[in-house]
């Protein structure tokens, strides 16, 4: 059966759907935890019960594993893993970017993921890195479409297939790779060969990257970023439209003795409380933990615990339209991940096409939410107002007799028809004293309903105190005295 995937709430180019694999259905964003049979910090069943709904293990280390290999083709993988919701085979194609080469081919690593009965498989796919140049990205690039083709012809259009998108940080490539993907009949497709990059606190070419590629990918497939990650960045990549996750961060961090929060990580030893309301953090103190045996089990629990929360809360900010609010608080915890930040808020213009209509609310949490979709939206919008000759935009209150119309000023939205005060943005936007960075982002609306309505005489009364910003943003206006 082909891989379907159905949305069913959006915010920003996030989306909260379903994604249905075979017979099993995953809700998204979601995270698949990575499983490897030969070193298990937390058991698949352990991660059921917490909450995974599926999972993502390596088909490449199960086809060499001479304790695993015979028991998955007799029993398949489910069984072996004992894990009934969806899992995901890689193809090896990891340990190609890692050792350079694999011993398998393309249709070796499918046919064996068919065989143990995998929900989802992925072709050898080549996975280039940042560093390389157009010309390497170009000809590996090309291989991997040939791949994908190879699979596609040969297992059929209904194979549940995934669609690795390249293209190292070539915009143009990963673009073109996204729409070639869409074209071969793959609804799945992970956004590959990233993990340098966030391995890096590249978040800055993350988001071209990926938004370079959702570019290219049609609107209704779903997205998987391969590798990712670090539960701060979550909130960031579902902005973008990125349906699912393969973390193995739970694991690596527990390695490493460090314990992840939803914004960061800390050094195990450096901690003297366990800020967390999971199971293993209200059951020991910070000193028991670092002093456990199982310690390195019980941080991955834990690691992995506030993993599942993060896309619970995701989904749960898609739901009510506040994933900007979650990215906005997110982002703010890192410099490299407020880079990332401020790369997706530059293109704003573009998420704006994708976004909802309506939210709970607009909280302004700084400047950066003056270049917020809903802003450019609502700018756009000013065009569309049917306005008489005469307006007043009234930023101070005052209702001066002998204009048609007067419009109050909400910033950082801009004048406002009265009958708009109640719905959204204006009715739900939450905003402190207002600051510079505010108004004058406000009177950009002016500015717009002014150039959009060459017939009509605008004027402005304003507070003595905001009248530079008006006539440095909105030059030549009238402004009352
Ligand atoms: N895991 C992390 N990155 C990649 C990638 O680019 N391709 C595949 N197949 N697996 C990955
Ligand atoms: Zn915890």
């Amino acid at each position: 059966m082909p891989i379907t995937f159905e949305v069913m709430e959006k915010d920003i180019a996030g989306r909260q759907g379903r994604l249905k694999a075979g017979s099993r259905t995953i809700r998204t964003p979601a995270l698949l935890p990575v499983i490897n049979p030969h070193l298990q910090p937390v058991t698949a069943g352990e991660m059921k019960e917490m909450g995974a709904e599926g999972l993502i293990t390596n088909a490449y280390i199960f086809s060499r594993s001479e304790e695993f290999r015979e028991q998955a083709l007799s029993h398949g993988l489910h069984r072996v893993l004992g894990f009934d919701g969806l899992i995901m085979t890689d193809s090896g194609s990891f340990q190609l970017s890692v050792y350079g080469e694999v011993e398998i081919t393309n249709m070796e690593t499918l046919r064996f993921q068919e065989a143990i009965g995998s929900d989802i498989h992925v072709p050898l796919d080549i996975p280039t890195p940042p560093g390389a140049d157009r010309l390497q990205v170009e000809r590996e690039l090309g291989l991997t479409m040939t791949r994908l083709r190879e699979a596609r012809e040969t297992l059929g259009p209904d194979a549940p297939l995934a669609g690795p998108v390249q293209g190292g940080i070539f915009p143009d490539l990963r673009e073109q790779a996204g729409r070639e993907v869409g074209e071969l009949g793959f609804s799945f497709c992970p956004i590959g060969a990233v993990v340098p990059l966030m391995e890096a606190y590249r978040y800055g070419e993350l988001v071209d990257v990926v938004m370079a590629a959702k570019k290219g990918i049609p609107a209704s497939s779903c997205v998987h970023l391969f590798g990712a990650g670090h539960p701060a960045m979550f909130a960031l990549a579902v902005a973008m439209g990125c349906d699912v996750f393969d973390s193995a961060a739970y694991a690596l961090y527990a390695r490493e003795g460090r314990y992840l929060t939803p914004s960061g990580s800390a050094k195990l030893q450096e901690l003297s409380e366990l800020p967390c309301p999971c199971r293993i953090c209200r059951s020991h103190s910070a000193d028991e933990l670092r002093e456990s045996p199982e310690k390195e089990r019980l941080l991955a629990l834990h690691n992995l615990h506030v993993s599942l929360a993060e896309i619970s809360r995701i989904r749960q900010a898609i739901q009510d339209g506040v994933l900007w609010e979650l990215v906005d608080e997110r982002c703010r915890s890192h410099p490299a991940l407020l880079k990332g930040y401020r790369a997706l808020l530059s293109r704003a213009a573009t998420l704006e096409e994708r976004d909802r209509v309506s939210k709970r609310r607009f909280f302004y949490r700084g400047s950066e939410s003056c270049a917020r979709t809903e802003v450019i939206r609502y700018h756009a919008m000013l065009e569309r107002l049917t306005l008489p000759s005469t307006v007043l935009v009234s930023m101070d209150g005052r209702e001066l007799p002998g204009f048609d119309l007067v419009l109050p000023f909400r910033p950082p939205f801009g004048p406002y028809p009265p009958e708009l005060g109640e719905t959204f943005p204006i009715g739900q936007s939450e905003i402190p004293d207002w600051d510079e960075v505010m108004v004058a982002a406000g009177c950009w609306g002016i500015a717009n309903l002014i150039e959009t309505h060459p017939g009509c005489r605008v004027s402005i009364s304003c507070p003595d105190k905001w009248t530079p910003v008006v006539r440095k943003e909105v030059p030549g206006v009238e402004v009352l005295p």
